[in-house]
């Protein structure tokens, strides 16, 4: 597996200071692109396309293969399907994608190249950015289990969670003080860790129902830690 990717990698960095990116493959057939699920390789009909582990280049001509659009984040940045994820793991995995992908490195490819790298290079950014926040990680893992948090769900909360969220923004309303703001912004931070803690600890119970609860209270106080970075923008 992980030869597969090295093998990719050093493809990419070896091609580079030789100057043969550009260079046609030998075994070249006509182009076709019907599909982007194409086990073949779009541009020389060799086997092993997208499907087969990373895949990301076609091991006989070593043209970019279009994204695998059946693959979830997770497994794209070489992840457990879980809450936990290791950030630093996962870092190392984005600068690897990145590598790999990255649309500055198709620059003297063909134009179907380029498109693919500016496809694979967005979803690689999506993933890394999803997967690294825990209320976007949360929710995304919620929405593979076929949960979705619709908006309006005021009505759902009860009614003490509401207040301690209308207390908290009414505190940062009337904040005029840098320390002020620093109060409120610590207690929005300590409450988001606890409900971090807390939503890792309903999803490692399997317990979706109380993770969506969980979620949608993080949505409220990232609202209000949104709020407060906007108001420490000097104007
Ligand atoms: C993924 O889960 C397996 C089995 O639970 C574990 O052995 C492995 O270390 C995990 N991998 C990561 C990257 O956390
Ligand atoms: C986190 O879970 C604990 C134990 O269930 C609970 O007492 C606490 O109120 C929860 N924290 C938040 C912010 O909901
Ligand atoms: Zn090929």
């Amino acid at each position: 597996m992980w030869g597969g990717r090295t093998g990719a990698l050093s493809r990419v960095w070896g091609l580079w200071p030789t100057g043969v990116l550009g260079r046609k493959p030998l075994s070249c057939n006509a182009a076709s692109l019907e599909g982007n699920n194409s086990p073949h390789c779009w541009n020389c009909g060799g086997p092993g396309g997208p499907l087969r582990g990373d895949g990301f280049f076609c091991p006989q001509c070593s043209a970019l293969q279009p994204p695998d659009p059946t693959r979830d984040h997770f497994s794209l940045m070489d992840c457990n399907r879980s809450f936990r994820v290791d950030t630093v793991k996962l870092q190392h995995r984005y600068q690897q994608l990145q590598r790999l992908v990255h649309p500055d490195f198709f620059s003297q490819r063909s134009q179907t190249e380029r498109d693919f790298s500016e496809k694979h290079s967005t979803l690689v950014n999506d993933a890394y950015k999803t997967l690294l926040a825990p209320l976007s990680r949360g929710l995304y893992l919620l929405k593979l289990h076929g949960i979705e948090i619709p908006e309006g769900t005021d009505y759902e909360m009860d009614r003490q969670f509401l207040m301690e969220i209308m207390d908290i923004n009414e505190k940062l309303a009337e904040a005029q003080s840098e320390a002020a703001m620093k109060e409120t912004e610590s207690i929005v931070r300590a409450k988001l860790k606890e409900l971090t803690d807390n939503v890792s600890r309903a999803f490692e119970q399997g317990d979706f129902e109380k993770a969506k609860e969980i979620l949608t209270k993080m949505k409220y106080f990232s609202n209000v830690e949104e709020k407060i970075k906007l108001k420490k923008i000097p104007l």
